[in-house]
């Protein structure tokens, strides 16, 4: 061997040891018990000063053969505040390891500082062996540079289309879809193709706990799609939609029923223009039936959760059962796309509107100018004149005076069975045989009528919110 390849060897063996001198590895195990199961757990690590990144490997006892934990993160900021000022991300139950650094992180994680101070890890068992769950989490703390300027957010465009807007029009849109920032299997730029596809003006993206696609959907986004920030709210008392949220804006999906934290949540949601959203109340997976809150705390009901099924029949029933009481909750759809065989904008949700903006879009929500179909290609145009001539739309109450009469133009459910629904129930059907088709009806009675169609095996095809006979009575 020359000197130089002396040299040469030498040197390399003093990059590699510099190298693991930047490193640092620590174990941190623990148990948990069954009956911390629907809990949090908190495993503090300590980041000196000078730490670049950030990877934390976590393992555990009997993974997929009994138990399941959650996996999330906090930075030295803290881990109790509501507002979330110290998350740092959170994945669920889809990944065991995450990187932070400040220049990007795993999706589901928020890239920036790497606080000297004290981390936690936040675990959340989910089911458990009778003997409970022993975990395992690997941090290893680097000093080595990592390349890449300081993360900086590309938020999607607030508005879409002329501004001023010309007019109040139907946009077509979706609002729950899932990407590879929580569970979904798939980036932002296939979500935003499949949206097209599907025919939509808008989508909002609802990741699980966590904002983190929220601050990139601006690289993805193309002129004619407006894309909403949302999360959804993974609690374990039933899933929520915060629809509507401010620009990094987090919402804590820790609060258990019935608390205090659930009002909060909720709150933030609203104090941000934004729009509360229960989430397939009846679905049958651990954890998903709704019993957070009452339903009518909620703002809308996701009466339609991707291709209709008994779930969301079920769903509609207790809608129904709501507006029979006197409770305007707004019913909405949502695909929940993760993967196929869903689809995005399965069903599709169409709300009238003067703009495609987050405010716009809201607005529609709250009004209830909604409805719901099952895919493109569907229409329905559903109108209550009054004798007097004034047209009332969906979600509004009747303008007007003397004899009222429905009417349902609709489009793209040939074959289907529109049904006139008022409190008493079915007021009227009638079979749909072409597209277009109009469909009239002249006794209406009660406080609302909406519609339904579905086909001949009772499947959803479209429903629309109602139109009301009646303000609020305020009290
Ligand atoms: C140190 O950690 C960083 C980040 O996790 C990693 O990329 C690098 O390979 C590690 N270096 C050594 C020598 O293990
Ligand atoms: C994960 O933990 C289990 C037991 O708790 C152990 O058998 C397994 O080897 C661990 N896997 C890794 C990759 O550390
Ligand atoms: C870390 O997570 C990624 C997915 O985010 C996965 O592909 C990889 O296999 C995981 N690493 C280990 C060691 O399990
Ligand atoms: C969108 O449609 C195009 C053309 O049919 C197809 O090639 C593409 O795979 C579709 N994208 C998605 C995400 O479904
Ligand atoms: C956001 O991403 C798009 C697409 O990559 C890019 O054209 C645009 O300049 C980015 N905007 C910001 C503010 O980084
Ligand atoms: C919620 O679902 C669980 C099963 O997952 C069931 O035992 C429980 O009765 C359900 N609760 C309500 C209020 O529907
Ligand atoms: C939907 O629920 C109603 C009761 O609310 C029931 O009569 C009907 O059979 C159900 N239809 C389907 C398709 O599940």
């Amino acid at each position: 061997m020359g000197l130089a390849a002396l040299a040469i060897a030498a040197l390399g063996l003093c990059l590699a040891s510099t190298a693991a001198a930047g490193n640092t590895t620590k174990v941190l195990t623990g148990h948990i018990n069954p009956d911390q199961v629907y809990s949090f757990v908190y495993v503090p690590f300590d980041v000196p000063v000078g730490t670049q990144s950030i990877y934390v490997y976590q393992n555990y006892s009997l993974k997929g053969q009994g138990n399941a934990c959650d996996l999330g993160v906090f930075d030295p900021r803290g881990h109790e505040d509501p507002q979330g000022v110290g998350f740092r991300g959170w994945s669920g139950g889809y990944r065991n390891n995450f990187t932070i650094t400040e220049a990007w992180a795993t999706p589901g994680y928020i890239a920036g500082a790497v606080y000297p101070g004290t981390w936690n890890v936040v675990l959340g068992p989910y089911t458990s062996v009778p003997s409970g769950i022993d975990y395992e989490l690997t941090v290893t703390l680097s000093t080595d540079p990592v390349p890449g300027g300081y993360f900086a957010p590309n938020f999607s465009s607030s508005r879409v289309g002329p501004d001023p807007a010309p007019a109040e029009k139907w946009y077509r849109g979706d609002f729950h879809v899932h990407t590879y920032y929580s569970d979904g299997d798939h980036a932002p730029s296939f979500i935003v193709d499949m949206a097209k596809n599907q025919s939509l003006d808008f989508f909002y993206s609802t990741d699980h706990n966590t904002q983190a696609s929220n601050l990139i959907w601006g690289e993805a986004d193309p002129a004619d799609l407006f894309v909403g920030r949302g999360i959804e709210v993974t609690t374990r008392s039933g899933h929520w939609g915060a629809l509507g949220l401010d620009r990094w804006q987090w919402i804590d999906f820790r609060p258990q029923a019935n608390t205090p934290g659930v009002d909060l949540a909720f709150a933030n949601v609203r104090e941000a223009g934004g729009f509360v959203s229960i989430n397939h109340p009846y679905i049958s997976c651990p954890a998903c039936n709704w019993t957070l809150s009452d339903f009518v705390d909620a703002d809308g009901i996701e009466v339609w959760n991707g291709p209709f099924d008994g779930p969301s029949n079920q769903t509609i029933a207790k809608w129904q059962e709501l507006l029979v009481a006197g409770n305007r909750v707004t019913a909405l759809g949502g695909s929940d796309y993760h993967r196929a065989p869903r689809l995005v904008g399965q069903p599709t949700t169409v709300v009238r509107t003067s703009a495609l903006t987050d405010a716009g879009i809201m607005d529609a929500l709250r009004r209830q100018r909604v409805y719901i179909v099952e895919g493109p290609g569907m229409e329905i145009d559903f109108t209550v004149t009054a004798a007097s001539g004034q047209v009332t739309e969906v979600g509004d109450v009747v303008a007007g005076s003397g004899a009222f009469t429905a009417e349902v133009k609709v489009t793209g459910m040939n074959g289907g069975i529109l049904t006139l629904i008022g409190p008493k129930g079915p007021i009227f059907q009638q079979k749909i045989t072409t597209s277009p088709a109009t469909v009239t009806h002249k006794k209406i009675e009660g406080d609302f009528v909406r519609v339904e169609i579905r086909d001949a095996a009772g499947s959803m095809l479209g429903l629309t919110n109602p139109i009301y006979f009646h303000q609020v009575q305020k009290s």
